[in-house]
């Protein structure tokens, strides 16, 4: 059985069912949606919620899917200890699509007046939202130079019954493309896929060098071709297995005001004049599960996270041999922790420059550690900072190495009228290893291993029995 969203959700389910609740009751997706998950984000619990029933649609919503690196880790088949590396290591084997005469993404095809977006329940997030959006859908559109076909997962804005607003940011293929379709003054036809197995989505999100190559890094993250069927309004492919996609044309010239969105920094922080989509088509399963992102939230983080720690792995790994794991934490996805076995001085450096370059508009704190040192648990990486950091040595800051402006507050000036000026950010490199070999360092204080691994905690240990424990002293008293 070929994976999709379904085969996911089901794989969930069976091998983690503590991961995923039902909501059953009748939920409005105008913040009803994101209130339950926010409200389980208060007591820090981030399941996957499946809405069987949603205000004014009869269609199930599934959001916060993609809210744990357990579950991400689930989508390779791996372990989150285990899942950058297996990322790293299937981006370098790309699978290509096959294409398929139809799919279940037909089984309902919608066109002319029945494309009408207020069929799909589609949440409003938060508060100072603009309006409902759709956050986990990828736009597929076409290079008119090469041909290649490009997709990203960008934010859409509806703006109307068939209208969508689209965000491509600075130096994405997906703004190249939508330029270079004005620049010629022509049509721009392009594909939303709404919900797919997360392998698939992540592809979708991947760092790839030029423009293209997403299906086939869906496919390696898959680990088996994605299968791929026409558009019926034009010749764009698009997943036979999503649950639903919308057709679209993006006429040269035509910007409306787009935003205020909350974005994954957890702010408010850009909108203004943006393309916009007109629908030509909705296809769909007649069961279609709506596919929602909880955005400026944690599910926004992680989902972004792992392809960029796939991306940031296997550039390290390139110039440090010895690189042992890299984490940019869920919680905050500007800070990137990088451990490794260090051979010499210099490959601190070489490898939080690396990092940089991989990810250069994003990141602002580099932490460096040592392989002893697990950079997914974060008290263990500050201790490394505590005791091995020193700033007078470690401590690299790069002014105006990112920006200006983006998506992170900090990357600009606010002023008391309201307005704000972009700046340049600087980038913090803090060097927490050890001095490298033959430089010597107290050891760890540390129990033996194999005294520990040789432990039988459920054998070995009883609740607590007073009488026997205190019954002597108790009665001598
Ligand atoms: C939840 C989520 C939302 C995103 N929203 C946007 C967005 O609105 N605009 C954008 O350009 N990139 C967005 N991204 C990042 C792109 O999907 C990603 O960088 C992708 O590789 C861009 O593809 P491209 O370079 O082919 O355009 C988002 C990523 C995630 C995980």
């Amino acid at each position: 059985m070929p994976k999709d969203l379904r085969t996911f959700i089901a794989e969930v389910a069976e091998k983690r069912p503590q991961d995923i609740m039902m909501v059953a009751e009748n939920i409005d997706p105008r913040f009803g949606m994101t209130a339950v998950a926010a409200a389980l984000e208060r007591r820090a619990q981030f399941p996957a919620l499946f809405f069987r029933r949603s205000r004014g649609s009869e269609l199930p919503v599934v959001m916060n899917l993609c809210a744990t690196y357990e579950r991400l880790a689930l989508a390779l088949g791996t372990t989150v200890q285990e899942m950058v590396p297996t990322y790293a290591e299937r981006q370098a084997h790309p699978i290509p699509p096959t294409i398929v005469e139809t799919g279940p993404v037909k089984e309902l095809i919608w066109t002319g007046a029945d494309a009408d977006l207020r069929r799909l329940p589609i949440p409003t997030h938060n508060a100072l939202d603009g309006g409902p959006y759709l956050t986990g859908a990828s736009l597929v559109a076409r290079d008119p130079t090469t041909g290649a076909l490009n997709i990203g997962l960008y934010r859409h804005q509806i703006f109307g019954p068939q209208e969508i607003g689209v965000w491509f940011m600075q130096g994405h293929h997906g703004l190249y493309i939508q330029q270079a379709y004005e620049e010629r003054g022509e049509p721009m036809p392009v594909a939303i896929i709404v919900g797919h197995h997360p392998a698939a989505i992540m592809g979708t999100i991947s760092r790839i060098p030029g423009i293209g190559g997403e299906y086939e890094e869906a496919g390696a993250l898959l680990q088996e071709p994605i299968e791929l069927v026409k558009c019926e309004t034009s010749d764009l492919l698009v997943p036979a297995r999503a649950e639903i996609v919308i057709e679209g044309v993006i006429e040269p010239g035509a910007y409306k005001q787009e935003g205020p969105f909350a974005e994954w920094p957890g702010y408010y922080t850009e909108q203004g004049p943006k393309p916009y989509i007109k629908v030509t088509a909705i296809t769909l399963r007649h069961d279609a599960i709506f596919y929602d992102v909880f955005a400026g939230h944690r599910e926004h983080c992680v989902l972004g996270s792992l392809p960029r720690m796939g991306s940031i792995y296997r550039r390290v790994k390139q110039v440090v041999p010895g690189l042992k794991a890299v984490n940019v934490p869920a919680h905050v996805r500007m800070h990137c922790y990088i451990s490794f076995k260090k051979r010499n001085e210099a490959e601190a450096k070489k490898a939080a420059f690396a990092a940089l370059l991989t990810e250069p508009e994003n990141l602002k704190l580099i932490i460096l550690v040592d392989d002893d040192i697990d950079v997914y648990n974060e008290p263990e990486v500050m201790w490394a900072l505590g005791t091995r950091f020193r700033a007078d040595k470690g401590l690299q800051v790069i002014h105006d190495w990112s920006g200006p402006g983006g998506l992170n507050p900090a990357g600009w000036d606010y002023f008391p009228d309201g307005t704000k000026q972009p700046r340049m950010m600087p980038v913090v490199i803090m060097d927490a290893t050890k001095p490298a070999p033959p430089n010597w360092f107290p050891p760890r204080a540390q129990v033996p291993e194999e005294q520990i691994a040789a432990v039988d905690l459920d054998r070995l240990l009883r609740p607590f029995d007073q009488r026997a424990a205190l019954g002597q002293a108790a009665g001598a008293r």
